[in-house]
């Protein structure tokens, strides 16, 4: 019988990718919106890494390469984990991916089966639950709250975990919320996973988008039995504003990785080959540029902070990390707003600024504001916003 299956209509389109195209369309006609919603960098990918794709275009490096990367790639990634998390893997057990998102939907396939538990905590990237959903297992959203940094506990994990748990889904720095977990935090949840036997599936495509100081840290350093329970996902896209080339990659147990690779090989087969090539300079070449980014998106984070803050009624969490503020409009929410999805299109509609709910988020009462936008577009957005909720 014709119709789509049970697994699709389980998830919907990303929220954030719709209303950026909303917003687009708005601009498009001619309206000036200016865009909080993009979960995307506004610099342009650094000079060398686009050299390196144009000269790997220019000699023919334009056909399929192993599914799982090419050689030299997994390389410079194994010297990137090294490097810069203090971790050791060899080539066999790192796979380079379509995007971060990839190797996140490679990890569901492989990991995830009906009656199995995935522990996410809220707020959550918006990919997650659909990707457990997709994979036919289901999703458990712990909530965590503002007040505590909208940090997961060890005893909110604990209280959670069934007999049917098979993994945590933990992104260090987080988005929306700009969380970032410190050594002693993530110590607490490793106990747990390793007391419980789950899979840790550790999300660090922000890792180098960490602001006053503060270091990540990968769990898996925390020990070899930590480290052979988790799967760490990273991606070029964010660090290098990379976010059109594609380009991620997990590093994890050799088993993993091979079924990761299965699944890769039968679906989209190997990322991009000159993407790829353009990787390879990113690893390798000169780091300034990422140091550079980081401190424009402190300055950019300080100032929307300080412009949010001031609209009367507002709460806001100081992201660690990441390029997103999650402040709390729960003030302007009840009378004039049903709940956050009216408050965005309002603000869409009426202020010309495009922001993204909460709820998405799984986390409703908050809008998520991303920063990477000039210092003057910052300020045009958050006095818009200002201007449009003293009319309500
Ligand atoms: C937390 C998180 N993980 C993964 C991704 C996926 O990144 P990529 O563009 O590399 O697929 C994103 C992108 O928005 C993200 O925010």
């Amino acid at each position: 019988m014709r119709g789509l299956s049970s697994r699709v209509k389980k998830v919907k389109p990303s929220p954030t990718l719709a209303i950026t195209a909303r917003a687009r369309a708005m601009k498009a006609k001619g309206v000036d919106v200016i865009s909080l919603a993009a979960g995307e960098p506004d610099f342009d990918t650094p000079e060398h890494v686009k050299e390196g794709a144009i000269r790997a275009l220019k000699e023919g490096f334009t056909k399929y390469t192993p599914s799982s990367g090419i050689p030299e790639l997994k390389e410079a990634i194994c010297e990137k984990l090294e490097r810069e998390n203090g971790l050791s893997y060899t080539p066999q057990e790192v796979i380079v991916t379509c995007g971060g998102k990839q190797a996140l939907y490679n990890i569901a396939l492989a990991l995830f089966e009906e009656g199995d538990e995935v522990i996410i905590p809220a707020p959550y990237w918006v990919s997650y639950p659909a990707m457990v959903l997709l994979a036919g297992a289901e999703p458990v959203i712990l909530e965590t709250e503002e007040s505590e940094g909208f940090r997961l506990t060890p005893e909110a994990l604990r209280s959670a975990i069934t007999a049917r748990t098979k993994a945590l889904i933990l992104n260090t720095p987080s988005n929306p919320s700009g969380t970032a977990y410190t050594k002693d935090e993530l110590e607490g949840i490793a106990e747990v996973a390793l007391e419980h036997d789950l899979w840790i599936i550790s999300d660090e495509v922000y890792e180098h988008i960490v602001f006053d100081g503060f270091k990540h840290l990968s769990i898996a350093t925390l020990s070899p039995e930590v480290k052979e329970r988790t799967i760490v996902v990273n991606a070029l896209s964010k660090t290098y504003s990379m976010t059109g080339w594609r380009i991620g990659f997990a590093a994890g147990p050799r088993e993993v990785i091979a079924a990761m690779d299965t699944i890769q090989s039968q679906s989209t087969s190997n990322p991009t080959s000159f993407a790829q090539r353009g990787a390879l300079e990113a690893l390798r070449g000169p780091q300034q540029c990422v140091k550079e980014m980081r401190e424009e998106y402190q300055r950019r984070r300080d100032l929307l902070y300080e412009l949010i803050l001031s609209i009367p009624g507002i709460s806001c969490f100081k992201p660690k990390g990441a390029f997103y503020l999650f402040p709390n409009f729960g003030a302007y929410i009840g009378d004039r707003f049903k709940d956050d999805g009216e408050l965005c299109a309002f603000l869409l509609e009426e202020a010309h600024v495009a922001t993204v709910p909460g709820s998405e988020f799984g986390k409703p009462g908050y809008l998520r504001l991303s920063f990477p936008l000039s210092p003057e577009s910052l300020r045009k957005g958050a006095e818009r916003i200002r201007e449009a909720l003293s009319r309500v």
